[in-house]
């Protein structure tokens, strides 16, 4: 029988794999035949299979977590089936806070590392001390220190260099034992500074279900684009025509805009293509509604990339890996296409 995609990813497009292989014991990495189209899943929270994927789903479902005491740190080695929000609640539930800002992120421990999750003014960089896995040129299991993983925004090795040839098998994270809560970001800075992680546990979750639809009630991927950089002086320029525009400081150079507001702004919410549309609460997320379809999506996605395009002269880059039956496209207007 073809494998269906559809409960596999979060958008819930009806798609179908040649096949399927549920790993969840990582010796059966090195038995498996890389000559055939593959991509790697976990929970397909940012992933869009938007057509059928004519090759090999290979879905991550290693179990296990390691916590270990040491003298200024709590390391945690988690396997890449691990749930990454089972792990965050399951850690304070044991006493080690750290990754309360980034509660509530759906998908797996193995995939964080790729877009090096963030939210609420923290990303995982600042945990990773080690990530683990399989490399598919050599066909041995090595260790990438946290240097050699390139973290960015929303960015590493995994996306670049390592595209496509390094399955994460496994994650250290080091957790610092004199913790200070993270309170940086929008909402978080109305709490008191000697407030618990389990308070600012609970008001992120508060504030992400207040703005994120629930993929199991309203299927989505979360953020579907980037918030694009740009220089200081063409964000001036911006600023100008649109004073309300929120912009975040990054360097001396470059600021980052948020393409919530600008897809908002240029009035998209509610904007759909069939069964797709940008959903009311927060315009950066994309919904399925129902019955969508790829080409739906597809279109969706190249018209909102125009119109911020036109009204902001911004690229928008989608966030969010598109599958379709040759395997990952990049839709994009503006910039170099
Ligand atoms: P998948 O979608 O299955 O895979 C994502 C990418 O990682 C793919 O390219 C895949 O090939 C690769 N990959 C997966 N597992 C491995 C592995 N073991 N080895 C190598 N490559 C692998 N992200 C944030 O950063 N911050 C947020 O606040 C946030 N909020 C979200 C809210 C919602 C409602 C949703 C639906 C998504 C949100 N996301 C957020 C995006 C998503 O949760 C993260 O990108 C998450 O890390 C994806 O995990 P996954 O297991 O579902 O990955
Ligand atoms: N905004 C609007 N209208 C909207 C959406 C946003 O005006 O419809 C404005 C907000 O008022 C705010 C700014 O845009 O001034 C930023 O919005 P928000 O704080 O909601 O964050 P975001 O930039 O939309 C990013 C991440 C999220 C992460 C949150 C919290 C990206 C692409 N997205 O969203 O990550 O949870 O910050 O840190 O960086 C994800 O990657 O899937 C994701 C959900």
């Amino acid at each position: 029988m073809v494998p269906s995609l559809q409960s596999l990813h979060t958008f819930a497009l009806p798609a179908q794999s040649k096949s399927l292989c549920v790993i969840d014991d990582v010796a059966q990495l090195e038995r498996l035949d890389y000559s055939q189209p593959y991509y790697v899943l976990g929970e397909g929270s940012n992933t869009v299979f938007i057509g059928d994927y004519d090759g090999l789903v290979i879905k991550m479902a290693t179990k296990g977590v390691v916590i270990s005491k040491q003298d200024d740190f709590i390391e945690v080695i988690a396997q890449a089936g691990e749930n990454w929000h089972s792990l965050v609640s399951s850690l304070l539930k044991q006493g080690i806070p750290g990754l309360e800002n980034l509660a509530l992120i759906p998908g797996t421990v193995g995939a964080a590392p790729v877009q090096n999750i963030g939210a609420y003014g923290v990303e995982i960089c600042r945990f990773v001390h080690q990530v683990r896995g399989f490399n598919l040129d050599t066909l041995k299991f090595i260790n990438l220190s946290n240097a050699d993983c390139q973290f960015h925004y929303r960015d590493s090795v995994f996306k670049h260099a390592l595209k496509g040839r390094f399955i994460i098998t496994e994650v250290t994270l080091r957790l610092s034992t004199a913790w200070r809560a993270t309170l940086s970001y929008g909402p978080l800075q109305q709490l008191p500074k000697d407030v618990s992680a389990q308070v600012v546990f609970d008001e992120v979750i508060k504030i992400r279900q207040s703005k994120l639809p629930d993929p199991s009630q309203l299927p989505n991927a979360g953020s579907f684009f980037k918030n694009p950089m740009v220089g200081k002086l063409d964000a001036e320029q911006l600023l100008q025509r649109f004073p309300d525009m929120p912009i975040f400081p990054v360097d001396e150079q470059r600021v980052k805009l948020a393409a919530g507001w600008l897809i908002d702004n240029a009035g998209l919410k509610g904007t759909h293509v069939g069964a797709i549309r940008v959903y009311e609460k927060q315009a950066l997320v994309l919904v399925n509604a129902g019955q969508g379809c790829g080409e739906e999506l597809k279109q969706l996605i190249v018209a909102i990339q125009h119109k911020v395009n036109m009204m902001y002269g911004v690229v928008l880059e989608h966030e969010v890996r598109l599958i379709d039956c040759a395997g990952e496209c990049q839709l994009q207007v503006g910039g170099n296409d």
